[in-house]
């Protein structure tokens, strides 16, 4: 009786641990395990984990930092949001459901793009998206959180861009006096064509990336403007001479679209 029941315990176990080792199939003939108690390689690398070709089994595959997607915890995320923090990269997208919306919906889109397509994104940037000269690395560690944060099943676009024209379609008063040197999305669309200063789309919104005890407004602009040395001694920006008209007008281009 006992010795039954040995064997069928034993016989129990086998079946679990081969069913185990069935559902990490190929990726554990291949590799070493790691993150066991985490769960299973496919949940953070996706991938075919019943192919035993490396080609079919890697299908869709995510590696590097970008595989810490779904683990909350993890430093790489931690990094991840400071560098999107500090790259500012929600004063043109909506990420985690916040942002402006003067560029694509992150949420609804990372999910569908490669891993290579999220690194070319960021490495080879559209036109009016700042290169902030990243690593693949970094760019992985951002798509860690990117994916962490965004839709993986998407219904729909939660917004599309759509810039407000003005009536009169005149150069934006941003492109005459700034654009030589700096870059912006307004309401109105992309602004400039200048790279010696940053690209200053959602100065004065919530997402441009400042230290916390000096966010831009209209003063503290005006004071830059008249005189950018008092506020940063080592500056290379060059006074400009504005009036009110056209600093009330730099501030409306430069303000984000409304909400729906
Ligand atoms: C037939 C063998 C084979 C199978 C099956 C296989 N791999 Fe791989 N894998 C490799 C080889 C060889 C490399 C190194 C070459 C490369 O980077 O493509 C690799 C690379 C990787 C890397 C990237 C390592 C790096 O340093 O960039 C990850 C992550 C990975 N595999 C995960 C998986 C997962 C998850 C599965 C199952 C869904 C899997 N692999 C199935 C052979 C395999
Ligand atoms: C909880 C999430 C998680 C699980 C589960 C997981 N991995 Fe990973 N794996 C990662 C992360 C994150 C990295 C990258 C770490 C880094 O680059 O800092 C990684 C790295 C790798 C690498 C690259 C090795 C290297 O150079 O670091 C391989 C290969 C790999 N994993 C295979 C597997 C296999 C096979 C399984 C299943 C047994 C698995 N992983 C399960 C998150 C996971
Ligand atoms: C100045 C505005 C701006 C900033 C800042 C910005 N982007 Fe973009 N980004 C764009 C524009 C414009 C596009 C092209 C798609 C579009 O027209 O909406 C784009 C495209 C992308 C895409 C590709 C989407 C696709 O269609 O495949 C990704 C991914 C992306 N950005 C990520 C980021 C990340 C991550 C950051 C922060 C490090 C960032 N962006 C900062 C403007 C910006
Ligand atoms: C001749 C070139 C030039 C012109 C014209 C110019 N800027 Fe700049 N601007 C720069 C440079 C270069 C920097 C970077 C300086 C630095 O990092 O200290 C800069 C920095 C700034 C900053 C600081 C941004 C930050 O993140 O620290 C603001 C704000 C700014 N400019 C606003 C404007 C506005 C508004 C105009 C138009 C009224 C304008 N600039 C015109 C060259 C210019």
């Amino acid at each position: 009786m006992a010795t039954a029941r040995v064997v069928l315990i034993a016989g129990l176990l086998l079946t679990y641990a081969l069913a185990a080792a069935a559902q990490e199939g190929g990726c554990v003939s291949c590799h070493e395990t790691h993150f066991t108690r985490e769960g299973r390689c496919a949940s953070c690398h996706r991938g075919d984990p019943q192919a035993v070709r490396e080609t079919l089994a890697h299908h869709g595959l995510l590696r590097g930092p970008a595989a810490a997607w779904r683990m909350p915890g993890s430093p790489i995320l931690t990094r991840g949001r400071a560098m999107r923090d500090s790259l500012g990269c929600r004063r043109c997208h909506t990420t985690g459901g916040r942002g402006e919306r003067l560029a694509i919906d992150l949420d609804t889109a990372v999910w569908e793009r490669s891993q290579t397509q999220l690194r070319d994104a960021l490495q080879k940037p559209a036109a009016s998206m700042p290169d902030f000269a990243l690593t693949t690395a970094q760019c992985d560690t951002l798509a860690a959180l990117l994916l962490h944060d965004g839709d993986p099943h998407p219904a729909q676009e939660t917004y599309q861009v759509r810039f407000q024209h003005t009536a009169s379609d005149t150069v934006p008063v941003f492109t005459r006096l700034c654009g030589d040197c700096h870059r912006a999305l307004g309401r109105g669309g992309p602004m400039g064509s200048g790279r010696d200063g940053p690209d200053l789309s959602g100065l004065t919104g919530e997402f441009y990336p400042v230290p916390i005890d000096a966010r831009w407004d209209a003063e503290r602009l005006e004071k830059w403007l008249a005189n950018p040395r008092s506020l940063r001694p080592a500056t290379t920006m060059p006074p400009v001479r504005v009036n009110r008209g056209e600093l009330q007008a730099i501030l409306r281009e430069l303000s984000g679209l409304p909400a729906r």
